[in-house]
C-alpha cells in the first residue's frame, strides 16, 4: 500500500475524550471513529488489525477441532423467555420491537440460540462431542461505555459452545479451550493469564478469565509470579488427548492466579512472599463449564445409548476480539505511539522515502516495495510529498514493527536503514539484505 492512496486520517491534536493510551492512539492513528457512545466505525487501519486478530482466532479454534458458523445479531425474545434469562439479564440487553409487535433483541451472547439449533438437529450421543463457534458483533448496553473499544456497547466477540455427553467430556472441552486460548494470545504477542473467576449471569461451576496485565485494567488481580514464566511456544498439542490438555491446564492453573471476585487471602498467603503479586488486568477472554443449565431448561436431550435420554453438558467460551486491539496497545506502546507485535501488525514493514521526487530514492523505494510484495509481505510505503519529520511521526504513531528508511545520502553508499520500532535500533545495509532480514523475521508468521 502506498500512503498517498490510503485513508489514514492521523490526528494532530490529542483527543480530549480519551482517558487511556490505547483509546488515544487508536483515535490518533486514524483506526476508529466514534459513531455514538460505545459504538465505533473501524477505519481501514483499525479494520486491518481487527481482521488479523479474527483470523488468528479462527485458525486456533479450527486447530482445536471447533467448527465455525455464523448466527445473526438479532434474536427472537421467546428463546430468552424459555431460558428464563429474559428477566435476569437486565438493562444491558437492547430490546427491539419489530413492525408486527414481536419482541426481539440485539444478542449480548448466544447460549439460547445455539441450544435451540442443537436441540433441533442432534438427538444422539453418537453425534457428540460437538463444539460450534462464531465471531459476531454483540451488543450490551453498558452503563458506562469507556476506554474506546475496550468497553464498548457494540463489540466483536468470538463465542463458542461445547456439547458433550458427560461431565468429564465437557471438562476436556473446557481444558481444550484453555489451551487453544493460550495459543491464540501468544500468537498475538500477548501474555494472558488464566485466573479463577466468578461466573456472573452465565451461571455455572467452573470458569477462568484470561487477563492481560496492564495498569489501566479494570480488574484487580492477585497471582504467583511463577505463572508469568510459562510459555506454550511451539509445543505440539494433540487436542484430542485428554491427558495432554489436562497437563497444560494443570501447569497454568496450579500457581495461584485469581481476580478480586475469587481472591482468598488465606490461600494467597501460601505463595512464597517474593512471588506474590497484586496488579491490574484487562479481561480478554473467559471460559465456562455450566453443565446442564441450558440443556435442561430448553430440552436439549440426547439418547445416551442405554435406552435413556439425558441433557447434554455444555460450556461457553468467549474472546473479546475488538477489545484485544486496546489490550495489545496497552501492553505494547511508548510515548511516540503504538508498537505492534509482528503477529498482528497491519503492515509488515514501513518504507520511508526521505526525499520524495529524488530519482534514486524513488527508484530504490519502488524496488523495495516490489521485492517485499513478491515475498508475500505487505509494506506500507510513505510516498507522500511531506517533510521527513512528519513521515517519522506518522510511522512511529501507527507502530509498524519494522521500518526501512531510504535517503539519497545512504544510497550513494549503497545502503538503506533498517529500524526496529520496539528497540529503536538501526542498522545500515544494502536494500536486498534489508528485504532478506524482514523476510526472515516474518518466517512462519505472515
Ligand atoms: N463491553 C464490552 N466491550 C468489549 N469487549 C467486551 C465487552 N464485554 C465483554 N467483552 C469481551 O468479551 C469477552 C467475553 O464476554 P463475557 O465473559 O461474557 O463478558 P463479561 O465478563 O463482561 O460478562 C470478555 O472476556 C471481554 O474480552
Ligand atoms: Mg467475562
Amino acid at each position: 500500500m502506498r500512503l498517498s492512496r490510503y485513508f489514514l486520517p492521523v490526528l494532530k491534536e490529542t483527543p480530549r475524550e480519551a482517558q487511556i493510551v490505547s483509546h488515544r492512539y487508536m483515535l490518533q492513528a486514524g483506526m476508529i471513529k466514534q459513531a455514538t457512545a460505545g459504538i465505533y466505525s473501524w477505519l481501514p487501519l483499525g479494520f486491518k488489525v481487527l481482521r488479523k486478530l479474527e483470523n488468528i482466532v479462527h485458525e486456533e479454534q479450527q486447530r482445536a477441532g471447533h467448527l465455525p458458523m455464523l448466527m445473526p445479531t438479532l434474536q427472537p425474545g421467546e428463546l430468552w423467555e424459555e431460558s428464563g434469562r429474559d428477566n435476569s439479564y437486565g438493562p444491558e440487553m437492547l430490546r427491539v420491537v419489530d413492525r408486527h409487535g414481536r419482541k426481539m433483541l440485539y444478542g449480548p451472547t448466544n447460549e439460547e440460540m445455539i441450544t435451540d439449533i442443537f436441540r433441533s438437529h442432534v438427538g444422539s450421543y453418537k453425534e457428540l462431542p460437538l463444539t460450534l463457534y462464531h465471531i459476531q458483533w454483540k451488543f450490551r448496553d453498558e452503563v458506562r461505555p469507556r476506554f474506546g473499544v475496550m468497553r464498548g456497547r457494540e463489540f466483536f466477540m468470538k463465542d463458542g459452545y461445547n456439547f458433550d455427553l458427560t461431565k468429564d467430556d465437557a471438562l476436556h472441552a473446557y481444558n481444550r479451550h484453555l489451551v487453544s486460548y493460550l495459543r491464540t494470545y501468544e500468537r498475538m504477542g500477548l501474555k494472558a493469564i488464566p485466573m479463577r473467576a466468578d461466573s456472573g449471569p452465565i451461571g455455572g461451576e467452573d470458569t477462568h478469565e484470561f487477563l492481560v496485565l496492564a495498569e489501566t485494567g479494570e480488574s484487580e488481580v492477585f497471582y504467583d509470579s511463577a505463572v508469568t514464566d510459562l510459555h506454550l511456544g511451539d509445543r505440539e498439542v494433540d487436542y484430542d488427548s485428554v491427558e495432554q490438555c489436562q497437563a497444560i491446564f494443570d501447569e497454568w492453573t496450579t500457581p495461584y492466579a485469581r481476580t478480586d471476585e475469587t481472591h482468598d487471602v488465606g490461600v494467597f498467603a501460601n505463595v512464597p512472599e517474593g512471588r506474590r503479586r497484586t496488579a491490574r488486568g484487562i479481561e480478554v477472554g473467559q471460559i465456562f463449564y455450566f453443565g446442564t443449565k441450558y440443556s435442561e431448561t430448553m430440552g436439549a436431550l440426547v439418547d445416551d445409548g442405554k435406552g435413556g435420554k439425558v441433557p447434554v453438558h455444555m460450556g461457553s467460551h468467549g474472546i473479546g476480539v475488538s477489545r484485544l486491539l486496546g489490550a495489545i496497545i496497552e501492553a505494547s506502546h511508548d510515548d511516540k505511539g503504538i508498537i505492534w507485535p509482528e503477529g498482528v501488525t497491519p503492515f509488515h514493514c514501513g518504507i520511508l522515502n526521505m526525499r520524495q521526487g529524488d530519482e534514486a530514492a524513488d527508484a530504490a523505494c519502488d524496488a523495495l516495495y516490489a521485492a517485499l510484495t513478491a515475498l508475500g509481505l505487505e509494506p506500507l510505503y510513505d510516498d507522500r510529498d511531506e517533510r521527513a519529520g512528519a513521515k517519522f511521526g506518522t510511522m512511529d504513531m501507527i507502530g509498524l514493527p519494522w521500518r526501512i528508511t531510504v535517503g539519497p545520502r545512504g544510497l550513494k553508499n549503497g545502503v538503506v536503514e533498517l529500524t526496529s520500532r520496539r528497540t529503536g535500533e538501526s542498522e545500515e545495509l544494502p536494500p536486498e539484505e534489508a528485504v532478506a532480514k524482514i523476510a526472515k523475521i516474518y518466517e512462519g508468521i505472515a
